[in-house]
């Protein structure tokens, strides 16, 4: 008797096998009794007959409830109705724990109910099918980079300094120093990239975000590519190349999660190929025809992102930001003193920016004078400013937010939904 894998069960057509799982849900009309199993793998259909099983089996079948843990022993037969082709007709069950009064029922549940209970929602489909996809989006970026050379050096999360500006650092107490949880690994990835010419760091980040929005985390994952003689445009071509691999993985192999979501396939194709680049000036010009109020020199919030995103049916590029407003670490453009060749990427349908990043700034002197009017303290980056000093490259790389993607192409309201268990403003537990 062989022990498989709900996804697996095609393989044994015709074989009693033995599998292991919970108890989705059960109904039974009488002389039959239908069994939901899920095992993480997946969901099977198991059936159990009454004149075909011994009857102390039929009874323990209708003593189960949802989530109860249960071995299950039977043959696997084709069955086209079923959901996903087979079923197990059930000769043998056995039960490693009745549950009593499971929370999350298939009734409708408020979020915040839900939101309480994430340790155990993760368990329903919906849930699983969009942590499968983050999986698979994860899985394909790390190939992605691999495959093209790059490698992996993980960065610190404890640091003394900011990356990504003093108003969104967490503070820890660091045996008699203060140290910040990293905002962005990107300033060590830019060591790694003189050391290995093509790098990426991916780990989790951390954000003090005072907004309660559906697009922030406190603590998000963050994959930072950062590339050796590489200049804003082949920074942008890397982004582009990422996304659209991203997109062809999930369709290739998550089609099942996705038609869970309720998320058209035909959508996802659609925003493959190559993105539309247009100048932050240009986006400006477009919220202004809009009807926008907007000045040149501000920063884009939702409503400007989602604006300018409807225009076009791809992730649109935006490059060329006006230097006030972007990190000291981006590029002067030489044709304008203004602006700096940074770019963001921002996804269709609302989903807001999904990459940002830059050519960085390679004139060390430069670089000190955006520290001193960042008020940023020098002594902090001495050893970034030796990266200017000793073999310094054009260079450049950029940062995708992982809990972003999810969120855009699994289509969902909010980003809580994208990470197992979300940290944001109020939530802490579980
Ligand atoms: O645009 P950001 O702040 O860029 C950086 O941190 C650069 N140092 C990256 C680099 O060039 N290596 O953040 C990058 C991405 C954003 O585009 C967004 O997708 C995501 O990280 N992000 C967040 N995701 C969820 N919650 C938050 N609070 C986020 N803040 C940024
Ligand atoms: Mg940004």
């Amino acid at each position: 008797m062989k022990n498989i894998l709900v996804k697996n069960v095609k393989d044994s057509e015709n074989k009693n096998v033995t599998l292991n799982g919970w108890v989705y849900n059960t109904r039974s009309s009488g002389k039959i009794g239908f069994l939901m199993l899920r095992d993480g793998t997946g969901i099977i259909q198991c059936i159990v007959v009454k004149n075909e099983v011994k009857s102390h089996v039929f009874e323990q079948f209708k003593k189960l409830t949802q989530e109860s843990s249960i071995t299950v022993n039977g043959i696997i037969v084709e069955n086209l109705k079923a959901p996903g082709g087979y079923e197990l007709l059930l000769k043998n069950l056995k039960i490693h724990q009745l549950v009593e009064g499971y929370p999350v029922t298939p009734k409708e549940h408020g979020t915040e109910f839900l939101m309480k209970n994430r340790h155990l929602w993760i368990r329903s489909k919906r849930q699983y099918s969009i942590l499968k996809i983050r999986h698979e989006i994860i899985k394909a970026t790390r190939d992605f980079f691999d495959m093209n050379d790059f490698t992996l050096v993980d960065t610190p999360i404890f640091t003394s300094n900011a990356c990504e500006g003093t108003t969104t650092l967490f503070e820890t107490e660091y045996f008699g120093e203060t140290a910040y949880l990293s905002q962005s690994g990107q300033l060590y990835g830019e060591a790694n990239a003189l050391a290995f010419g093509r790098q990426y760091n991916f780990g989790p980040t951390f954000r003090a975000e005072k907004s309660k929005t559906r697009r922030h985390l406190t603590e998000f994952w963050m994959v930072e590519p950062e590339i050796a003689y590489c200049e804003l445009d082949g920074n942008i071509e890397w982004a582009e190349k990422l996304i659209n691999f991203i997109i062809e993985r999930v369709i290739n192999e998550r089609k099942l999660e996705l038609s869970i979501l309720g998320r058209d396939v035909e959508d996802l194709k659609r925003f493959r190929g190559k993105f539309p680049r247009i100048s932050y000036t240009e986006a400006v010009e477009l919220l202004k025809d809009g009807g926008f109020d907007f000045e040149w020199g501000g920063d884009f919030g939702s409503p400007e992102e989602t604006f300018i995103a409807q225009k076009f049916d791809k992730p649109v590029v935006v490059h060329r930001f006006p230097s006030a407003i972007k990190a000291f670490y981006m590029k002067r453009d030489e044709d304008n003193d203004n602006v700096v060749l940074g770019m963001d990427i921002l996804a269709p349908e609302g989903y807001g920016e999904i990459v940002g990043g830059a050519q960085r700034e390679d004139d060390i002197n430069l670089l000190l004078k955006r520290i001193e009017e960042e008020n940023l303290p020098q002594n902090e980056f001495e050893w970034y400013l030796d990266l200017r000093r000793y073999g310094s490259v054009p260079h450049s790389g950029f940062g995708m937010g992982i809990e972003r993607v999810v969120a855009w192409l699994c289509k969902l309201p909010h980003v809580r939904e994208t990470i197992a268990y979300p940290r944001m403003i109020q939530t802490l537990r579980p």
